[in-house]
């Protein structure tokens, strides 16, 4: 099954031109045996981005990125190895082993595959017509009016559809698409005498893609005060609104390029801050974000930036949307950017341009301000019930921030604003984090909060936090060489600190860990120091940390070069950490518990995502060699070329063995 993939992999490899591909989306001109342009995942004005055509890959000389046509793909697009996998398949003709799929699964994909095909052709006939049709004149001077751009208009394929009532139906059915068709995939509605008509009458398309760029569903402005304002496509196999983010196919890029996303409202919102320069910018489509969409934001950027209306339902949405940031334990992600009131963010960037939208994005709140103001505001501190109720809003959201020091410091300026004791309110959050409880909207539901305990994610505080942290980790796990996005803390920055936490907590695992990695391979310093501590203390027991099995090697260690009487295992290693910064760190992991699971499977898994790193660092140094090389004229030693093309192998073996 193994030497299937490969076969498959080295298969399309070889039908496909690397310079092919990031041509379509960089402007590369010759030089010598290589071609350059602006890279692609970085800022900059002269090129340091080279391809090379005999090697087959690209690499940058600015933000070192750099890999084959495989990785190349994978970082643009934001798709895993699989997928990447999928699409350069499709491009190169080469059919993919589908891995024994059930004739139901086989029908569900034709169906898909149909549908897809419709949608498409649907999005190029309301294109044409916007673009050409008589009739569409007063879109064209709709879309002028509300300041779009030609080019804006185009890469986001916006449409017209005709006003009446079969105009699409009887276009796609005479080029030969069925009827059953058409009705499944949401664009002509049957009525009960059988016949059918169009579902978009007179409407300024936004075709909706996913995350691939493929048109899956149409939202459809009026051009006058119809109700409603915006009709969607309704669900389908192929649509479901809660979890599509509209402009994500476009945006993607540039979230992890910024490592910054901006989530607004709506359509509009989304293509003028594009056109504006803000590609990073998406919509979740209507108000309330769901969790999948939470989820897949926090994927791509490690900054979250929610930019709803200035109006109170853009006020619960984005409360609501908190929620999940939280659950998913990032609320410290996550920032507030406030409009002026009746704002949107496209009638901003129009009336006051990018920069005034760039400026509230500097001056963006973080989630726990937001809330904490939400919740002054909403009740009369003056008194103390009113002070208690604010307290009690805000300590879930205090809980489910993830750093100690963000959490004492915005302990401090709580008491101060409310005017109590720190002592008192710490003692009071710690009693109100105690118990099981959930995040909630400290205005709209304060009740439900301040009553009994709901059990939720923010629930149990920080020890759920940390586990979510974990199960986030691990799920994330192999999917791809690039896990989903450039998270705020690289993944293998992660898999350090808990590798480390779980090792603070399970001395018997530690040889296991030296044994395949070297304290040196930690890039976190306080990781490599905690780790180097360690070592020496397990090499200080005459019988190894490892050897114990049960018993806690505190008490193998010999106690005399630290302590006279037996410390716990993680105490003993604080004891011994030399710099602040690490004993500062070390002491958070220690509090936080042991990682929850199966520990043996977490350190094995942080080993192996620390010797990935490992390999892509030095693959990425041997392509500058390489390169290099190349760009000077000179012959590139085979030794090279075979150890980087041995280390690329190595990374897909692994990539395979997790999936
Ligand atoms: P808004 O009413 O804020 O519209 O709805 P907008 O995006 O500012 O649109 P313009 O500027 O008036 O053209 C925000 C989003 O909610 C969804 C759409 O996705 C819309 O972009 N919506 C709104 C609907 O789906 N249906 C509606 O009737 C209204
Ligand atoms: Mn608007």
């Amino acid at each position: 099954m193994h030497d299937r993939r490969d076969d498959v992999v080295e298969e399309v490899r070889s039908r496909i031109d690397i310079v092919d591909v990031i041509s379509e989306h960089v402007a590369l001109r010759r030089a010598g045996r290589n071609y350059v342009g602006l890279c692609p995942f970085h800022d900059e004005d002269t090129p340091s981005f080279n391809v090379s055509p005999d090697r087959q890959m690209f690499y940058c000389f600015g933000c070192q990125k750099g890999g084959d046509v495989f990785t190349f793909v994978m970082e643009h697009r934001g798709l895993d190895f699989r997928q990447a996998l999928e699409l350069l398949a499709e491009r190169a003709g080469v059919t993919l082993p589908d891995r024994a799929l059930s004739p139901e699964q086989r029908r569900l994909q034709a169906q898909r595959k149909a549908l897809l095909d419709v949608m498409e052709r649907a999005a190029r006939y309301f294109e044409n017509l916007l673009l050409r049709a008589p009739s569409a004149e007063g879109a064209r001077q709709y879309l002028h009016r509300r300041g779009l751009e030609a080019g804006t208009v185009r890469s986001f394929g916006l449409g017209w559809s005709e006003a009446e009532w079969d105009a699409l139906g009887s276009a796609l059915r005479s080029r030969g698409v069925a009827p059953d068709l058409l009705v499944e995939a949401g664009l002509v509605i049957r009525k009960e005498d059988g016949s059918t008509y169009d579902r978009f009458r007179g409407r300024l398309m936004f075709p909706i893609r996913d995350e691939r760029g493929r048109v899956i569903a149409f939202g459809g402005r009026t051009l006058g005060d119809d109700q409603p304002k915006y009709l969607n496509s309704p669900e389908t196999p192929l649509f479901h609104k809660s979890r599509v983010l509209y402009a994500l196919d476009r945006a993607r890029g540039r979230m992890r390029q910024r490592d910054r996303a901006i989530i607004v409202e709506g359509y509009m919102d989304a293509v003028t801050a594009h056109q504006s320069g803000f590609e990073e910018a998406v919509a979740s489509l209507g108000t309330a974000l769901s969790e999948d969409q939470a989820r897949m934001l926090v994927r791509h950027a490690g900054r979250i930036y929610i930019a709803y209306d200035a109006d109170a339902a853009g006020d619960r949405a984005t409360m609501r949307g908190l929620e999940h940031f939280a659950r998913l334990g990032r609320a410290s992600s996550v920032f507030i950017v406030r409009l002026p009131q009746g704002h949107d963010p496209d009638s901003l960037i129009r009336e006051r341009g990018a920069a005034a939208f760039q400026a509230l994005l500097d001056r963006a709140q973080p989630l726990v301000d937001y809330v904490f103001d939400r919740a002054l505001q909403a009740h009369d501190v003056l008194r103390p019930e009113g002070k208690a109720q604010v307290v009690r809003l805000v300590a879930p959201w205090w809980a489910s921030l993830e750093s100690a020091v963000a959490r004492s410091d915005y302990m401090r300026r709580f008491a101060e604003r409310l005017g109590v004791d720190e002592a008192a309110l710490r003692a009071e959050l710690a009693r109100l984090v105690g118990r099981r409880r959930a995040v909630t909207d400290p205005v709209v539901s304060g009740r439900a909060a301040a009553g009994r305990g709901v059990a939720g994610p923010g629930g149990d505080g920080i020890r759920n936090k940390s586990r979510e942290a974990v199960g986030r980790l691990r799920s994330r796990g192999g999917r791809s060489i690039h896990p989903g996005g450039v998270p705020a803390v690289p993944g293998h920055v992660r898999a350090e600190r808990e590798l480390v936490r779980a090792l603070l907590h399970e001395p018997d695992l530690v040889r296991r860990v030296l044994a395949r990695v070297e304290p040196g391979a930690f890039t976190d310093p306080r990781a490599r120091e905690a780790v180097e501590v360690m070592a020496r203390l397990a090499g200080a027991s005459p019988m190894g940390a490892a050897a114990g099995g049960n018993g806690t090697p505190a008490g193998e260690v010999t106690a005399g070069e630290t302590s006279p009487e037996r410390k716990p295992w993680g105490r003993l290693v604080f004891d011994n950490l030399l710099t602040d910064e690490a004993a500062s760190w070390v002491g958070g992991l220690i509090m936080a518990g042991p990682p929850p699971g199966d520990a043996v499977a977490l350190v094995d898994d942080c080993v192996q995502r620390l010797e990935r790193a490992r390999i892509e660092r030095r693959a990425s140094e041997l392509r500058q060699l390489i390169l290099q090389r190349e760009s000077a004229g000179e012959e590139v030693p085979g030794s090279l070329i075979l150890e980087h093309d041995e280390l690329q192998r190595k990374l897909r073996g692994i990539e395979s063995e997790r999936r």
